[in-house]
């Protein structure tokens, strides 16, 4: 299956909310996970959410071992999750530098639930089920978000901790000036 375009913010069917799957085990089902894969590989990317290829249906991929966008973070197996549902482990949020294929070149300062319980079917309708944590939690919650129409940069509260990932990591921006007034 080839690699599809991904929708990018502020094309409408990113703000969807998706159907469930009614029927697992099917041809359907099987191309729009093996496309999904592909476009997922082809963009290096840590997971993906049928609406970003403009599929309004309730899958999503994630995992990797060592993705070149995320080169510190411990691997998260490769899962298909169909009609996922997330079940936060306590109040407690942590909030880290998130960044989407729908919103490329850039990252947002994002708060998340740190421990949930995620349960969803794989694409033969076996039941899945994990508990996690720290970033594989994070990764989850920014994929099933997507099938509620809510792209990360909605969950952002300190809108200067939004930006583009190449001048919000130039450790070279932050020496100030020596003229007054300039940047
Ligand atoms: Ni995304």
């Amino acid at each position: 299956m080839p690699a599809q375009p991904i929708l990018r913010i502020g094309h409408p069917c990113l703000l969807q909310t998706a159907l469930p799957v009614a029927e697992f085990n099917t041809p359907e089902l099987d191309t729009l996970v093996a496309d999904m894969l592909d476009t997922m590989a082809a963009a290096d990317g840590a997971g993906l959410a049928a609406p970003q290829i403009g599929v309004l249906q309730r899958v999503v991929i994630f995992g990797f071992e060592n993705n070149p966008r995320y080169p510190e973070r411990d691997p998260v197996a490769l899962t298909v999750l169909v009609n996922p549902e997330i079940q936060p482990l306590g109040d407690e949020t942590e909030s880290d530098w998130e960044g989407c294929l729908s919103v490329p070149e850039m990252r947002g300062w994002v708060p998340r639930y740190r421990r949930i319980i995620y349960r969803g079917f794989d694409p033969q309708g076996q039941p899945v089920e994990r508990e996690v944590e720290g970033f594989h939690a994070r990764v989850v919650q920014h994929e099933v978000d997507h099938l509620d129409g809510i792209l990360y940069p909605q969950r952002i509260e300190d809108m200067t901790k939004f930006g583009f990932e190449k001048e919000l990591f130039d450790d070279s921006l932050e020496e100030t000036s020596d003229v007054e007034g300039s940047c």
